[in-house]
């Protein structure tokens, strides 16, 4: 069996019961380092994913009789691994997915919204949502977005005739020691480098 484990944001108090049972109960465990750190794992049960992480996920779900368990940033079902291995074929029925808690529910949490009220959506990897998303922000709806590269995405956003004092709200390394949150103008957002690690918010004056 595979268990697709959500590790949610990145802070270990975020990280729930069931994922540290099934992370125990599994003979393999695969993750980025960052993921694997969550956990206390003998060595031998470790395989850390590198870039090349589709590769080697490919090598990975050949393994048989093994329980593995494949650890997934904030919530597998969100932009997450959940999709990518039913991409490279893996059944359903293979398959057993453990919820976390997704890097949009903190940020709404932070800000204290109600996300039933904004429209979610990922250019991470996915860079023609940016179509999708300008027309959002010019009919002022509230969006929620995670980026693909935002520094880039802001300039994208501002040459397609957004007014550049508009305010974004970015919310970077949640849970984390670092973690930093702020308003900002697009045009702000245009001369700055952000972390991987950051959501934004659009909320609706
Ligand atoms: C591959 S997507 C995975 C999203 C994940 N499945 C979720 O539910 O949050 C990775 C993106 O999630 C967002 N993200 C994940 N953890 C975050 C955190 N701690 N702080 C801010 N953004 C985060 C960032 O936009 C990051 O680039």
């Amino acid at each position: 069996m595979i268990y697709i484990v959500g590790i949610g944001p990145g802070d270990k108090e975020y990280l729930t019961d069931k994922a540290k049972k099934v992370v125990d109960s599994c003979d393999i465990i695969v993750g980025s380092r960052r993921a694997l750190n969550l956990f206390d794992i003998e060595n031998n049960k470790k395989i850390e994913l590198s870039k090349n992480l589709l590769n080697e996920l490919k090598d990975i779900i050949k393994i048989k009789d093994k329980n593995i368990a494949i650890l997934s940033t904030g919530d597998p079902c969100f932009s997450g691994l959940l999709k990518t291995l039913l991409k490279l074929g893996v059944d359903k029925k293979d398959i057993e997915v453990v919820s976390g808690i997704s890097s949009i529910q903190v940020a709404a949490a932070k800000l204290k919204i109600s996300w039933e009220d904004f429209t979610i959506v990922t250019l991470h990897g996915k860079s023609e949502n940016i179509k999708k998303l300008i027309n959002l922000l010019k009919n002022k709806e509230n969006v929620i977005f995670l980026p693909n590269n935002l520094k880039e995405d802001a300039k994208i956003l501002i040459n397609s005739g957004l007014n550049d004092d508009l305010e974004i709200y970015v919310l970077e390394n949640l849970t984390y020691p670092n973690e930093k949150i702020r308003k900002m103008k697009l045009k702000d957002i245009a001369k700055n480098n952000f972390s991987y690690l950051t959501v934004c918010v659009y909320v609706r004056e």
